[in-house]
């Protein structure tokens, strides 16, 4: 066979497995391969052409121009392959609208916080300023600062979580020496009203306070109790202050969070930290003083501690308890929520469940 002949059937030979090759292929990665096999630089075709020189001219036209007419049907194909498969991918990544879209959940305040806001709010149309104290606190501003000494029953009330190792229980001494050992004692503060002693010990009087916070105490949680839960502390300190500005404040902020018509009574009560100390009850919100289920048929919820601020925790910061007056109140903020949106379990504010939290 004469070299002619030869590479005539070469370039054919080419062209055939290369058609067949780029028809079967099945992938853009695989297809530019292939480009590369038989149209790259060390390609099959262009080795026949660096043989022409040892053709004669006539020879050479013949295979040269084969050869090219080869070379250009193959791009040809490989390009229309290329298409081909381009446009199949296109297709797979169409979307379906008609498909059921994703779910994204816009976040949104927690009912706790948003009610704790509100009440914040109110206080600063007043003029109160908001403060916060630590979470965890020392037993002399939980309890002794606020004229809870050493073994007064009030301790007992309070179902407290220690930090320290050792609680005032397994120590002796003095009374003196047992309040000093108390600003050692560190624990969860089971109530927001050693923020009062916080606040007061860096402020001079006059003073109006609100100070919202996280508190804990040791209670297996059911329906009403929950072992952290929220308060809000109130504290008004200046010259001539007096119950009726007690009454006023508290009568205007219970209508102003339940309802205008609301009723708001005080009941004499005992908090050591007031002198005298009151219980508030506001009408009930459910059956407007009726009696039902939620205010067990008394027609009345009871919804804050407070009173006038002792004389001894005045005193205790270093305050002319001669001088200076002041009221204070608490409040927890789950049993408020609970009444005010009508929710049945404390449980729920904690339970992190997307459906209840939605609602508000
Ligand atoms: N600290 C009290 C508690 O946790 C609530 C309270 C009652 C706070 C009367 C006050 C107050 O400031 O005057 O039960």
């Amino acid at each position: 066979m004469s070299l002619l002949e030869e590479l005539i059937r070469s370039i054919d030979e080419i062209k055939k497995a290369a058609s067949e090759e780029i028809g079967n292929v099945a992938s853009i990665s695989d297809l530019e391969k292939l480009r590369v096999t038989y149209l790259g630089r060390k390609a099959e075709l262009n080795l026949i052409l660096r043989q022409l020189k040892e053709l004669s001219p006539e020879e050479r036209k013949i295979v040269g121009e084969k050869a090219n007419a080869v070379k250009k049907e193959l791009e040809e194909k490989i390009r229309e392959k290329e298409s081909q498969l381009s446009h199949t991918k296109e297709k797979k990544e169409i979307v379906d609208f008609s498909l059921p879209g994703k779910k994204y959940y816009v976040s949104s305040e927690h009912p706790i916080q948003k009610l704790i806001n509100e009440i914040c709010e109110f206080f600063i149309g007043l003029g109160y300023e908001v403060v916060s104290g630590p979470e965890a606190e020392i037993d002399y501003y939980n309890f002794t600062a606020l004229n809870i000494p050493p073994y007064h029953p009030a301790r007992s009330m309070h179902d407290t979580l220690y930090l320290s190792e050792s609680t005032l229980f397994e120590l002796e001494g003095t009374e003196d020496e047992l309040r000093e050992a108390t600003r050692k004692i560190a624990l969860l503060r089971t109530h927001t009203s050693p923020v009062q002693i916080r606040t007061m010990l860096r402020k001079k009087p006059p003073l109006f306070i609100v100070a919202p916070g996280r508190c804990y105490r040791r209670d297996v949680p059911d329906a009403t109790h929950s072992p952290v839960f929220h308060q809000i502390e109130g504290l008004a300190v200046a010259e001539g202050i007096s119950f009726s500005d007690l009454k006023g404040t508290l009568e205007l902020f219970l209508r102003n969070l339940f309802s205008q018509n609301a009723r708001v009574r005080f009941r004499a009560s005992y908090f050591p930290f007031t002198e005298p100390s009151a219980e508030v009850d506001v009408s009930c919100i459910i059956c407007g003083g009726d009696g039902c289920r939620v205010c067990k048929d008394t027609g009345w919820l009871e919804v804050l501690g407070a009173g006038m601020v002792h004389p001894n925790v005045l005193e205790e910061v270093g305050y002319d308890s001669e001088k200076y007056t002041g009221f204070a109140f608490g409040m927890g903020v789950e049993r408020l929520a609970m009444l005010k949106y009508g929710i049945p379990d404390i449980r729920l504010f904690f339970e992190n469940n997307l459906k209840f939290l939605e609602q508000f």
